[in-house]
């Protein structure tokens, strides 16, 4: 869910070619969080979704909210013994996650050079494709058994 967010915020960014707003990274005019963020337009929600400032805002940041998400995933995945294949694509969506915003960034940085627009698109299909393919094995794979002490008395009723 947070990732589909995020791929939409991306379509938004891209529209309304809000990438330009900004070529610094993680400041935006000197600021951690600029100012007239929701203020831009009236009612406020509607700079969420047509201000480029807030959208590209938020985009380059809620990336690190999809990068939590993937973070405790992984952890869980391990802590709930589920099968080698099951971590190996979360190591997968790890890699990509940290590849897909180093794009990102560069993207911003370098003034929103075609070639590496293209790349960061192509990066967030192969999220979504890895993301599907995970949620897929994780309905499928239950976590490995648990080996379970049995008291004696437990073994007395059997
Ligand atoms: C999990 C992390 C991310 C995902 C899944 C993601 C996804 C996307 C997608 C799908 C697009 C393209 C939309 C389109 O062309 O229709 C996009 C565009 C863009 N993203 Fe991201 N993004 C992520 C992180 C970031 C970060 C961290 C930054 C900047 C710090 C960033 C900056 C941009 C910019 C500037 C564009 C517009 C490029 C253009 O105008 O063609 N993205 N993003």
């Amino acid at each position: 869910m947070v990732l589909v967010v995020q791929i939409a915020y991306g379509g938004l960014v891209a529209g309304l070619k809000a990438g330009h707003v900004s070529d610094t990274w993680p400041l935006m005019f000197g600021y951690l969080v600029p100012p007239k963020l929701l203020s831009v337009m009236e009612p406020w929600w509607v700079n969420l979704f047509e201000t480029p400032l807030t959208v590209h805002f938020i985009h380059r940041w809620f990336a690190f909210v999809v990068a939590a998400v993937v973070v405790a995933l992984a952890v869980a995945v391990r802590r709930q013994g589920y099968d080698d294949e099951v971590i190996a694509s979360t190591n997968l969506l790890l890699a990509l996650v940290v590849v897909q915003i180093s794009l990102g960034v560069s993207v911003v940085i370098f003034g929103v050079p075609k070639w590496l627009a293209i790349a960061h698109q192509g990066t967030a299909v192969l999220l979504l494709g890895t993301t599907i393919f995970l949620l897929h094995r994780l309905r499928r794979a239950a976590p490995a058994a648990v080996a379970v002490p049995v008291s004696s008395q437990q073994r007395a009723h059997t």
